[in-house]
């Protein structure tokens, strides 16, 4: 054990200042610091996002051909330098880039890997505000993630199925892809007639003309880029406004209509359920886009409204609603801490059991406690999963809603809701850290808890005393 141990370690030694070397690239402040580094410095998706910079708003327009699956695109980013920049990257996979021009000036770019590399004429003053246009087109394809599943624009047999969790946006449009980076988006997409394009968001406009419609869609609270989406189909439109005044717009695959009617009509009770405990829905629209795409395995929590890859049950519904709250009003920082997002949204699934007629969520956390220390359950720590391998597995879900099932009954209901609803608020549009979770829920408690964070979050197998 030892020795393994101090291979590691020197391993470590050995590899992580050449690693962020190569990452920063020339990026630090340094004499020759001016290029933008190739990655936002995540450890598990190295080259997702990139440094230099901010990118205040993504205008993205975009044409799609359903029968061809090409896909043309314009993007524009207003984003600001955060150093000087001779030179930044974009993340981008795939497709054929047109042009770029920086500030309304061509600027020279080239391609590698997942890189789009742009060197503006004029060097870029660290704070300046300047825009970028990227034109590009092609047949995008699904990235495939280190756990073997696929994301990004993913066609279907009408469309696409777009979900970018965690580094699809990459397939469909120039980004700084990594939730540190927020944005604003407008989104415009032009499909065939008959078919339908759903992104997040407040849908401004629709228009057709010569056999094609274009929607316009726009979403002004910060979205890291894996929210996005512009999912494609052949799809059955509904609209109203609760009353709270959240705008919904629901768009489902007629294939799906019959067993999505049900749980669709309880999106509105349960924004409101969730908004009871975890403080007012951070949002102005909502709904839902259910598409076919047997293939996907998955939904996703696009901002606003989460894309189900099939009629979503109850507890689906749920689950893609807390991510409003957990995940894409408070983003990560590093994908590490995933179980930010999958612990809590997993978590308001046994509180809406619990609280709807089912199991508590006690029942829930002992028939999981009850699995043998042998159990894929125990493979790995939730605070820790150790590669973006195991960001989606059964660890960060189940085990992440174990920590805070601990956590509410070391601090008793009234602390815990008042926990979940304070991380909700104070960090409401902008990022939260595991650590600064502990802090809060300690604060709030009066309690030391690190014990019960480092046993259940950040230690190997399964925990001794439930
Ligand atoms: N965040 C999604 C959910 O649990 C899962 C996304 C999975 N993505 C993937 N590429 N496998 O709601
Ligand atoms: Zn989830």
């Amino acid at each position: 054990r030892s020795r393994i141990s101090v291979l590691r370690r020197e391993a470590v030694i050995a590899t992580v200042p050449v690693a962020v070397a190569a990452l920063l690239g020339a990026a630090g402040p340094t004499a020759a610091g001016t290029t933008g580094a190739a990655g936002a410095g995540d450890p598990y998706f190295p080259l997702s996002g990139n440094g230099g910079y901010h990118v205040r708003h993504y205008g993205l327009t975009l044409r799609y051909d359903t029968s061809s699956r090409h896909l043309d695109g314009t993007a524009v980013l207003s984003a600001r330098a955060t150093q000087r920049l001779t030179r930044f990257d974009l993340d981008l996979k795939g497709l054929t880039v047109g042009g770029v021009t920086v500030e309304g000036t061509r600027a020279a770019f080239r391609r590698t890997g997942q890189e789009l590399v742009v060197t503006p004429r004029r060097t870029l003053r660290a704070g300046q505000d300047f825009r970028v246009t990227v034109t590009y087109h092609g047949i995008p394809k699904p990235v495939t993630d280190p756990d073997g599943s696929a994301d990004g624009w993913i066609p279907t047999d009408d469309g696409a199925f777009v979900a970018n969790e965690p580094q699809g946006a990459m397939t469909w449009f120039p980004a700084n892809a990594h939730p540190k980076d927020k944005s604003s988006y407008d989104i415009t997409i032009t499909v065939p007639q008959g078919r339908t394009a759903v992104a997040g968001g407040v849908l401004l406009g629709q228009h057709t003309a010569h056999g094609l419609t274009t929607f316009r869609w726009r979403e002004t609270q910060p979205m890291a880029a894996y929210l996005a989406t512009a999912t494609v189909g052949k799809f059955q439109v509904q609209q109203y406004t609760t009353r709270d005044g959240i705008r919904v717009y629901n768009a489902v695959d007629a294939r799906e209509a019959r067993a999505a009617a049900p749980v669709l009509k309880k999106l509105p009770s349960v924004l409101e359920w969730e908004s009871r405990l975890f403080g007012p829905y951070p949002f102005r629209s909502a709904g839902a886009i259910v598409d076919h795409a047997p293939d996907v395995g998955y939904a996703l929590e696009t901002q606003t409204r989460p894309v189900y890859d099939s009629a979503p049950d109850i507890s689906t519904l749920v689950h893609e609603s807390a991510h409003q709250w957990f995940g894409d009003s408070v983003s990560l920082t590093a994908w590490k801490d995933i179980w930010l997002n999958e612990g809590f949204a997993t978590y308001a699934e046994w509180l809406y059991a619990e609280q709807h007629g089912g199991d508590s969520a006690q029942k829930t956390f002992d028939a999981l406690y009850a699995r043998p220390a042998g159990n894929h359950l125990w493979a790995f720590p939730p605070g820790d999963p150790g590669s973006g391998k195991n960001i989606f597995d059964t660890p960060v879900y189940a085990r992440g809603a174990m920590t805070l099932h601990e956590l509410r009954r070391a601090v008793g209901d009234r602390d815990f809701f008042r926990i979940l609803r304070a991380w909700a608020t104070a960090h409401r549009g902008g990022h939260g850290t595991t650590a600064q979770f502990e802090r809060l829920a300690e604060q709030i408690s009066g309690k030391r808890l690190d014990g019960l964070f480092q046993t259940w979050l950040f230690t190997k197998g399964k925990p001794d005393s439930a």
